[in-house]
């Protein structure tokens, strides 16, 4: 498969690259010019197309001929830059491509989503103060999301969890709601938030939905049912 992977520089990003590379992808990575650098390790492994992830141009040259398009969605700076990403990939990615993107828990695709009082405060507080100081926007990831949720692509938003750093522990099981059990323990590694987004990319049944993931070997994965992959709560 040919695979593209927008912001492939960032951490996410460049666990995604090792994924791809994994599983005999070929892979196209999108990053700024100024990151080019944080992709050394695969040199000659995969193409760069460095340039601002919401440019059309870049993109329409990065996912032409692509099967899929991973792409990381970030609340980053004021200027639309989730909502630009999101649009371009939707735009010019070949029509059938599977399109996989990564969000946080806080995006909600149906509102039937139960947030514990801690998120829903780092919301409350986040999103005012980082528009207030102009390093981020929430509600332009909303937006970006809003977008992929009602396009006629054959998307995935993967939501993720707490994130933390450590060894793979295997893919992440999932649910359609936070608020579900399974979910409860609310962390998940980063390199298995990657595995996730890569393995979407082959999995039908995936599509058109806004899987929440954890860990598959936390505590609330274990005691509801943690078969790896196993949706719960559908
Ligand atoms: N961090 C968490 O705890 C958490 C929890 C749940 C879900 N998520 C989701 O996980 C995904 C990635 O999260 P991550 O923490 O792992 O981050 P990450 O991999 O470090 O990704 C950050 C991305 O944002 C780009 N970026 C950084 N500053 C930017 C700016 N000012 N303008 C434009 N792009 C900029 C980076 O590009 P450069 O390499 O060029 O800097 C990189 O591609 C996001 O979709 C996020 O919503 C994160």
């Amino acid at each position: 498969m040919k695979v593209c992977i927008v912001g492939a520089s960032g951490k996410l990003g460049r666990y995604m690259v090792r994924h791809a590379l994994d599983r005999g992808h070929e892979v196209v990575g999108v990053c700024r010019a100024q990151s080019v650098q944080k992709l050394a390790e695969f040199a000659g492994r995969i193409t760069i197309v460095p340039g601002a992830t919401t440019d059309r141009v870049v993109i329409g040259k990065a996912v032409a001929g692509c099967d899929g398009v991973l792409t990381v969605l970030v609340p980053w700076g004021v200027q639309q830059y989730a909502t630009g990403t999101a649009q371009a990939v939707l735009d010019l990615a070949r029509p059938g491509a599977r399109l996989v993107f990564s969000s946080g828990w806080h995006i909600t695709r149906d509102g039937r989503d139960l947030y514990a009082w801690r998120l829903r405060l780092t919301v409350a507080l986040f999103g005012p103060i980082a528009r207030l100081f102009r390093f981020a926007d929430l509600d332009d990831q909303v937006e970006a999301c809003r977008r992929v949720f009602t396009s006629d692509t054959r998307w995935t938003v993967v939501r993720g969890s707490d994130l933390e750093e450590g060894e793979s522990e295997g893919l992440p099981v999932w649910s359609r709601h936070v608020g579900d059990p399974v979910l409860a323990s609310n962390r998940t590694r980063r390199v298995d938030f990657a595995l996730f987004m890569v393995h979407a990319l082959e999995d039908d049944a995936l599509v058109g939905e806004a899987p929440a993931i954890v860990g598959c070997r936390t505590p609330s994965a274990l005691a509801h049912g943690s078969a790896a992959a196993a949706p719960a709560g559908r």
